[in-house]
């Protein structure tokens, strides 16, 4: 098993998921983050710290975004990693993004 990263994330991307990571396994592509399923040690420090609640168990993860268990883990090869907070794309999304500031 490992975490998801699901729809919320699209176009937010507020970044503060990897500052908490304590294995550094958040991956990242245009528009949102992805989690290597390899790297995932399941710790869930990320899950409370997402401002838009876009971070699941695969177990908990809402049927509806069941495509992104396949999709963090094609998007994660090839990306580059990420490890430090860096400005939201949240911003340019204020009416999509209403999780944070
Ligand atoms: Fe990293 Fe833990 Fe989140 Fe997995 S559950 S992505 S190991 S912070
Ligand atoms: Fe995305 Fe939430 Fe991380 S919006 S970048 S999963 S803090």
């Amino acid at each position: 098993m490992a975490h998801i990263v699901a729809a919320p994330c699209v176009d937010c991307k507020y970044t503060d998921c990897v500052e908490v990571c304590p294995v550094n396994c958040f991956y990242e592509v245009d528009n949102m983050l992805v989690i290597h399923p390899d790297e995932c040690i399941d710790c869930t420090a990320c899950v409370p710290v997402c401002p838009v609640e876009a971070i699941f168990t695969e177990s908990d993860l809402p049927e509806k975004w069941n495509s992104y268990i396949a999709l963090n883990k094609e998007k994660c090869n090839g990306a580059p990693n990420i490890t430090a907070k860096k400005d939201p794309l949240a911003k340019n999304n204020p009416d999509k993004c209403k999780g944070g500031a």
